[in-house]
Order: structure tokens, then sequence, then C-alpha cells
């Protein structure tokens, strides 16, 4: 397994941050977290930490105004620097903002993306399963993340394992407002330390719990549950977070041949296939049988993923 370079910082990243204010109270409200963390929850349990996470731009999506992180220069000729690449294509943009959360998230590498093969027509264990087997590649889409702060609150820095999952982390906190880390998150494992205030531990609210502006001439924004309001403070003392993600091909030359040559389910099955054999495995990867829990565990076990040392206690460990 190729482990990632260390990430490129960069400081006064935004020069209008009122616009990022405006971006912020425009795409309100926002929701809790929910998707490949903890898909089976309901919603009328408070089981939902103040993680709050919407798109800006997805797909065929995009908000107005999210050009200012889209189109941001230095952010784009960083992820340039970053693979001594030509080619970088911006496609997706989501902000988090959270509160209230006593211990960490979790400590991940983003999940990834191959040519003819992304989480609309593949499970996901078989993309994190393809990634970790390092069989893939020479199809896999090459990501720049850039993760911009807004603000410094109470705790919420950053830990980063620039040196692969086996060394010590590095940690970006206090001094965060304004800045971003531009590098490889599909490739480093990084995790969100705990954000105040901590005074009544990790808040719970439900997953239909919303937070938005409160429009009373105060400034607060708040996170309405069910109703009623389960937490309001400055906007300001939400950690915010802006992340922006590129595809990444060396040149041109090289983004038509790999775009030419998608990999198809078929072609994944027989890699693994060889590689079993050659591991002396009698598994092999069942296309019909793909949403086989049972099979997705015995296939995923030849091909762990990495723990990373020195990580923080997750919330989602704490919760389940
Ligand atoms: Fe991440």
């Amino acid at each position: 397994m190729h482990y990632a370079k260390p990430p490129i910082m960069l400081s006064d990243v935004i020069a209008d941050t009122p616009q990022v204010h405006e971006l912020l109270r425009q795409n309100a409200p926002y929701t809790p977290l929910g998707g490949w963390f903890r898909p089976q929850q309901g919603q009328q349990e408070p089981t939902s930490p103040m993680w709050f996470q919407n798109d800006w731009v997805h797909g065929d999506v995009a908000v107005p105004g999210a050009d200012l992180f889209m189109l941001h220069e230095e952010v784009t000729e960083a992820a340039r620097e970053f693979y001594e690449a030509e080619v970088v294509i911006p496609h997706t943009l989501y902000v988090n903002l959270m509160a209230c959360l006593a211990e960490s998230g979790p400590a991940h590498t983003d999940n990834p993306l191959f040519e003819g093969r992304d989480r609309t027509n593949t499970p996901m264990w078989l993309l994190r399963t393809m990634l970790w087997s390092g069989l893939f590649e020479d199809w896999t889409i090459r990501q720049a993340t850039s993760i911009w702060w807004m603000n410094d609150v109470d705790g919420g820095g950053l830990l980063y394992w620039p040196d692969g999952p086996a060394s010590p982390p590095q940690r970006h906190c206090e001094n965060m407002t304004n800045t971003a880390l531009l590098g490889d998150n599909h490739g480093m494992f990084h995790q969100v330390e705990p954000v105040g205030p901590f005074d009544q531990g990790t808040r719970l609210v439900t997953a239909s719990a919303e937070l938005a502006p409160e429009n009373d001439g105060t400034g607060d924004w708040a996170v309405r549950d069910h109703g009623k309001i389960a937490y309001r403070a400055p906007l300001e003392d939400f950690r915010i977070s802006v992340l922006w993600k590129a595809h990444i091909y060396r040149d041109q030359q090289e983004q038509e041949e790999r775009q030419a040559n998608p990999l198809s389910l078929e072609q994944v099955a027989r890699i693994f296939g060889d590689d079993l054999e050659a591991k002396g495995s009698p598994l092999r990867l069942d296309l019909e049988d793909l949403d086989n829990p049972e099979q997705a565990m015995a296939i995923a076990a030849v091909y762990p993923e990495a723990i990373p040392v020195d990580v923080g206690r997750s919330i989602f460990d704490a919760l389940m």
C-alpha cells in the first residue's frame, strides 16, 4: 500500500470571508451526518452528534457562489504542485458544522474512486476492499482534498498521519482560521479531534434535527429538533470546515487513456480471483452475491484496512 506524502498548508486562503458567511446562510438548514457511518438509525431517537453536513457541489448540483471555493486558484495550484500534475478537475464541495462532540471523529481515509467504479454502481465495502488490496492502482482516480477552516473553536483540531498509519500523527490546531490543508485524504488517515463546548459532554439530536440561523437579530444559529431548540450559539462557536475535492490526472493524455479504460465488475472479480488464487485462498468474488455481508466480511478480511497508531476514541464507537 502506498501512503501519501505530507499535505501542503495554506494560509489566508479566502480573501472575502463575509462571502462564506453568506454562503452558509443561503444554504441553511444543515442536517446531521448520516450515511455510511450509521445508516440504520431511526428518525425519532436522539442518536446523532451535532455534526452537520451539506453538499454545496455534487454531481450536477452547485449552489450559487460555490466558485469562491471551486475555482480557487491557490488551492488548484497547490493540488497541481502536490501531485506534480497538470489536470485538476474540482468536482465536490461540502461543508461541516460541528459542536459539542466530547469524542473524536473516526480516524479514516476517504472513500476511493476508480475509473468506471464508484458508489453509484459498486458497494462501498467492495470499493474499500479494492483500495486496501492495492490491486487497482491503475484505475484509481487520484483525488486531491482541501479542507478549509473558517474559525478557531474550543478543540476541533485535525490529526493526520502523513508518514503512514504506523507513524505518529501530526496535529493542526489553534490558528486554524482561514487555513487549508491540501493533500491526499484518500491515502492519508485523518481524524477530527473533540469539538467544544465540553461542559455537557456530547449532545445528541435526532436525525431530523436542523441547524440554521435564528434570524432574531442576535446572530445566533440554532439546532431545532422536533420543534424545540436543542442548542444555540453564535456561528463563530461552531467548528466550520469546507471540503473541496478534485480529480487529478498527470496530463491530458493520461486522462484520456485512463478514462477510455473503465473497470467492469467482471474485471474486478477476475483480478481478485487471480490474487486470491495466488494467495492460496479458496475465496472468489461472487458478483451475484455482492450484497451478502458474509461475502463482504470474508473478502475484506483478506485485505484488512490499516489501523493508525495513536487514534483518539471515535464518537461513533462511543455511540455504538
Ligand atoms: Fe475525511
